[in-house]
């Protein structure tokens, strides 16, 4: 595991779009994420697009996770956080791009197709961000490292910390989610996770430091991952 420190949130962003470039081409797969933590990787990678200097034509990407209950027109739903922050400003197809269907009316059967999907595939690079109490994707601590795709119930501090993106509302934030399992996200070729803020510190440490893993926290089981990169700002760093 490569742990690097910056000053910002901006600078790390820059060196994670450094190391991702270095591990794909234009016909990789990327396993991409949500949330406040990638915003200024997207931010790089369209820069990069709009410089003639990469391409998203031939890319793959599914993503980890989605909401349960509000609809993909949803300001806060990850499909349309995915268009508004990457997707719409590339040239990637719509149609190699994968979202967890979580507002299918039959969600048994939306978690076996993108499993089946996920199983066909394989990520080149999976890009992380981690929750509080080290959760990745939605896979909340207690979740078993040999689950695959799944709908999950979400922790009442995930449902708090998302609350931010819900007017500060938990009542408005979703309950449940469908998320790739720890088992899917292993599969990745290479892992970059990325964390920002004081509130990550904890997770940050539990993943760097010492040999302990547990599936209640559950970065831990990245440490038998043989790929990954960490790269935190100084807020997050727990040294
Ligand atoms: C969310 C997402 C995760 C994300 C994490 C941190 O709930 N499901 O994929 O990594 O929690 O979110 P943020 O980046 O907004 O801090």
């Amino acid at each position: 595991m490569k742990y690097l420190v910056f000053n910002s949130k901006k600078e790390a962003s820059q060196e994670a779009y450094k190391i991702l470039k270095s591990l794909i081409n234009e016909n990789s797969t990327l396993g991409l994420a949500t949330g406040s933590t990638p915003t200024d990787l997207y931010v790089e990678m369209i820069a990069d697009y709009k410089a003639g200097n990469f391409s998203y034509k031939n890319i793959k990407s599914y993503n980890l996770d989605e909401y349960v209950g509000i609809s993909y027109d949803h300001p806060e739903s990850y499909h349309k956080f995915m268009e508004k922050n990457l997707f719409d400003h590339v040239d990637i197809d719509k149609a190699n791009t994968h979202v967890p269907d979580a507002s299918a009316s039959d969600l048994e059967l939306a978690v076996k197709s993108y499993q089946e999907e996920l199983n066909k595939a394989q990520i080149d690079v999976q890009i992380l961000g981690i929750g509080g109490n080290g959760h990745i994707g939605f896979n909340e601590p207690g979740t078993p490292f040999d689950a695959g795709v799944h709908v999950v119930d979400l922790k009442e501090e995930t449902i708090q910390a998302n609350s931010r993106f819900f007017d500060g509302d938990i009542n408005l934030v979703p309950k449940q989610a469908m998320t790739m399992g720890i088992k899917d996200i292993m599969r990745a070729k290479h892992i970059i996770l990325l964390a920002f803020g004081k509130a990550k510190q904890d997770a940050i440490r539990s993943l760097v430091e010492g040999d302990e893993i547990t599936e209640n926290i559950p970065c831990t089981i990245l440490k038998n991952h043989p790929s990954v990169f960490v790269l935190v700002d100084k807020d997050a760093d727990f040294q």
